[in-house]
């Protein structure tokens, strides 16, 4: 059985108003989703953390702590961890996929940056009826 994939896109708000290091949220696709401006680099994650809701807009982008030995720490993805406020859970800002068990994921949508816009894009796959 074939599908169809359906694409739409939200003009969010101007780059300007989001300098890098900021987010916010902005309404697109019948929910609310967080936008992100790290370091000229822009995401996009649906508010809602898969845990409990906590609202991820107010998380922190940061690094984490890599696999390492015991009496070792090793820090990287930097810019690539998004924490949410609320528990802690730290998910990757790109693939929405958590660090400690990738098949719970937030929600991502593509974001891009046309003509000094912030443009977001969900692709749906539905089956015909
Ligand atoms: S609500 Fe996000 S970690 Fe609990």
């Amino acid at each position: 059985m074939s599908s169809h994939v359906t694409t739409e896109r939200v003009v969010a708000l101007p780059l300007a108003d989001l300098p890098p290091g900021t987010s916010t949220t902005v309404k697109a696709f019948g929910t609310t989703v967080a936008v992100f401006n790290v370091e000229g680099r822009v995401f996009a994650v649906g508010n809602n953390c898969p845990h409990h809701g906590g609202p991820l807009w107010h998380g922190r982008i940061s690094g984490t702590c890599l696999p390492s030995r015991p009496h070792e720490y090793r820090y990287g993805r930097e810019g690539r961890v998004l924490t949410c406020p609320w528990h802690g859970w730290e998910f990757d800002v790109e693939s929405g996929r958590a660090l400690f068990d990738p098949s719970v994921r937030a929600k991502v949508y593509e974001a891009r940056v046309e003509h000094g816009q912030i443009v977001l894009t969900r692709r749906r796959s539905r089956r015909p009826s």
